[in-house]
């Protein structure tokens, strides 16, 4: 099975917010993504609404036609919106409120009780779960034993780590992912994966089965366009 390309658009909704009005479209861009071959729309709306508001969230679910992923920290409002709006997947981040990006998962350990209380609602609600983990094999272990049907692993160290030593850096990730695929859950990835990055990761744990990309792809968009950028990182998620 190839892996999916989810596409996070939270940059977009910052440069719509920075003018206040409606441009870019949203709803366009998401739209434009799925046909220029996006395998799903990720959005993380934030408490504060700097990017994706929560009405964003009501609007693309109406719309969009391939997978949507709504990544969040589980707060009460937060859970309301996703059991509300009923998204393909909801992936659970630690963030603070104000954080500035996601910068670490779950400790699913001592977070256990909640975790599993949070995952028997998602599933109630035919929602998949995922839970956003450090490369950790333990982490894995508890986020399964909380009933996620996922885990999505965090790869900015794999991609601060790469230039300086590709091996290394994803020594820690093949074995969590081996580790995960033992445990029967499901693997995804994100986080500072970019055009650079992604085939190496992808070659070495081909069992990844998505990864959320937002920074770089819309950043390689200013130059490439968004067609052809959506095209190369499909490419490279091609084995
Ligand atoms: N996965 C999670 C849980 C995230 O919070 C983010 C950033 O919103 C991403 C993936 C995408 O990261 P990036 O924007 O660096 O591609």
């Amino acid at each position: 099975m190839k892996t999916k390309l989810s596409v996070n658009i939270n940059k977009v909704a910052t440069i719509r917010n920075a003018r206040g009005g409606n441009n870019p479209d949203i709803l366009k861009v998401a739209a434009d993504c799925e046909a220029f071959g996006a395998d799903g729309i990720t959005v993380h709306p934030r408490p504060d609404e700097r990017h994706i508001r929560r009405a964003d969230v009501t609007a693309l679910r109406a719309m969009l036609r391939t997978e949507f992923n709504v990544e969040g920290y589980p707060s009460k409002e937060f859970l309301d919106l996703v059991l509300r709006v009923r998204p393909a997947q909801v992936t659970l981040v630690p963030d603070a409120p104000a954080q500035l990006t996601s910068d670490c998962g779950w400790d699913t350990v001592a977070n256990q009780e909640f975790l599993r209380d949070i995952m028997n609602d998602l599933r109630d609600a035919g929602i998949r779960s995922s839970i956003f983990i450090n490369a950790d094999t333990c982490m894995a272990e508890y986020a399964a034993k909380a009933g996620a049907d996922r885990v999505e692993l965090y790869t900015g160290p794999y991609a601060h780590g790469y230039a300086c030593c590709k091996e290394e850096a994803i020594a820690p990730f093949l074995e969590t992912a081996k580790c995960v695929k033992q445990l029967g859950i499901g693997l995804n990835a994100g986080h500072d994966l970019s055009l650079e990055n992604l085939k190496y990761f992808i070659d070495t744990i081909p069992w990844v089965d998505e990864v959320s990309i937002g920074h770089a792809l819309i950043c390689d968009a200013l130059y490439m366009g968004l067609e052809a950028t959506i095209a190369a990182y499909q490419q490279c998620l091609t084995k």
